[in-house]
C-alpha cells in the first residue's frame, strides 16, 4: 500500500505526494483524482522514454479518455523555450483543451518544462508529477516552480504551479547511473542541513545503505526529505522569505553550472556551491572551523565533488550576479549557523564570495 503526504498551499489541502513501489497505483489517483473522462499527455525525455515511457503510457491509456506522448531530446540543453514551443505545436496539433491533463514523467528537466507548459497552455492546464530521478523525487517535483533556462542563465523564465499529484515511484532510482544518483543525494543532505540536524545525522548513519541503494533505506530518506521540503514550501509557496533557505549552495552553484557549461550535473554544483556557503558561514563566526570541515567532508563518501578545475574565480563572482535570487542589488546568500539551521544574509561581500569560490578551486597549475 503506498504511502502519502498532503502539501498544502494557501493553508488549504492541495496536492498529495505519493510514496509507491510501482507504476500499478497511478491509474487508481487517476481515477481518484476524476481525470479519467480527460486527455493526457505524457511528457517525457528520450532517455526516460526507452525505459518507462511505453508502460506509463500504456497505463494511462487504459484507464483515460485518451493517451498521447511528447517526447523530447534529454539535456539540460533542451530545457528552453524552443522545447516549449514543440510542446505547444504537439498539444494544439492533439486538440488538447483547458481541461486536459499533462504528466510530466522524469527528471527535473522534464518536471519543470512540463510544468511551465503547463502553466501557460491556455492560460494554465492541470499536470501531474511523476520524478523519476532521485533530484526530482526529493526536491524539484515538489512545490510547483517550473519554468525553463534562458540563454544560458538557470530557470530564468518560469511560474508557479501547483501539480495536481506528485507520484514517486521508488524503483525508477535503480535505474539512475551512480553519477545521476549521487547528483540528487547534495539536495537531500542539503534539507538536513538547512532544517533538520536530527535527518542530517540519519543520512551519516545510514551512508553505507544510501550508498548500496537499499530501497527500503531510500524510501524512508525520500519521505523524511519530503517533509522537511513540504514544511517550506507550505510556509512560502512562492519564495517571498523562508523558501530562499532551500537555495543553499545554488548561487555559487548556478555560477558554476553555468561557467562549466552544463558539463556538471546541477546536484554537483550544488555540493560545491554548499561547501562555499558552509567556508563564509565559517568566515563570518556563524559556523566553527570544525563544523565547516565536517560539512564538507560529508560529501565525500557520496561522491561529491568538494572542488573544482577549470574555472576562473572572479567570472564565477561576475556569475553569481545574474543569478535570480537577488534582493534588489544585494544577493540573498544562504547561510548556515550551525547543521540544521540556514539563514538569510544580504550582507555577504564580493570579497566574501570570492575568498568562498578560491576556497573550492582546484588550480591544476598551482598543484603541478
Ligand atoms: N528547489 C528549490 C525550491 O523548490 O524552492
Amino acid at each position: 500500500m503506498a504511502q502519502r503526504l498532503n502539501v498544502s498551499y494557501n493553508r488549504k489541502p492541495c496536492y498529495d505526494i505519493v510514496f509507491s513501489t510501482g507504476w500499478n497505483e497511478l491509474k487508481e489517483e487517476l481515477q481518484e483524482l476524476g481525470l479519467t473522462e480527460r486527455k493526457i499527455c505524457v511528457c517525457t525525455d528520450s532517455n526516460v522514454d526507452a525505459l518507462y515511457g511505453e508502460a506509463v503510457l500504456k497505463l494511462v491509456s487504459d484507464c483515460c479518455k485518451k493517451a498521447v506522448k511528447f517526447v523530447f531530446p534529454a539535456g539540460e540543453e533542451h530545457k528552453n523555450l524552443d522545447t516549449v514551443k514543440d510542446a505547444y505545436r504537439f498539444l494544439i496539433e492533439e486538440h488538447f483543451d483547458r481541461k486536459d491533463v499533462l504528466i510530466a514523467l522524469g527528471g527535473g528537466v522534464t518536471g519543470d518544462l512540463t510544468g511551465y507548459v503547463a502553466a501557460t497552455y491556455l492560460r494554465g492546464i492541470d499536470f501531474i508529477q511523476v520524478p523519476t530521478t532521485l533530484l526530482a523525487q526529493a526536491d524539484s517535483s515538489i512545490g510547483g516552480k517550473t519554468g525553463v533556462d534562458f540563454e544560458g542563465y538557470k530557470n530564468m523564465v518560469g511560474a508557479f504551479k501547483m501539480p495536481r499529484l506528485v507520484y514517486m515511484n521508488f524503483e525508477t532510482l535503480k535505474t539512475l547511473d551512480d553519477r545521476q544518483f549521487f547528483s540528487g543525494f547534495a539536495e537531500i543532505m542539503k534539507h538536513g542541513l538547512i532544517k533538520d540536524a536530527e535527518f542530517y545525522e540519519w543520512l551519516i548513519e545510514n551512508m553505507y545503505e544510501i550508498c548500496e541503494r537499499d530501497l527500503d533505506v531510500l524510501s524512508e530518506m525520500l519521505m523524511k526529505s519530503c517533509v522537511v521540503k513540504k514544511l517550506v514550501v507550505e510556509k512560502d509557496p512562492t519564495e517571498q522569505g523562508e523558501r530562499a533557505l532551500l537555495n543553499l549552495g545554488h548561487t555559487i552553484g548556478h555560477a558554476i553550472e553555468k561557467a562549466k557549461n552544463f558539463e556538471l550535473f546541477h546536484g554537483e554544483c550544488v555540493a560545491l556551491g554548499t561547501v562555499a556557503a558552509a567556508y563564509v558561514s565559517w568566515k563570518k563566526e556563524l559556523l566553527s572551523m570544525e563544523e565547516f570541515y565536517e560539512i564538507r567532508d560529508m560529501f565525500v563518501p557520496f561522491y561529491l565533488p568538494i572542488t573544482v578545475e577549470g574555472i576562473d574565480p572572479e567570472e564565477i563572482l561576475k556569475l553569481t550576479k545574474s543569478d535570480k535570487k537577488k534582493d534588489g542589488d544585494s544577493i540573498r546568500f544562504i547561510l548556515l549557523k550551525k547543521i540544521g539551521k540556514a539563514v538569510i544574509d544580504t550582507t555577504v561581500t564580493d570579497e566574501e564570495i570570492l575568498n568562498a569560490i578560491k576556497e573550492i578551486y582546484f588550480d591544476e597549475e598551482a598543484n603541478d
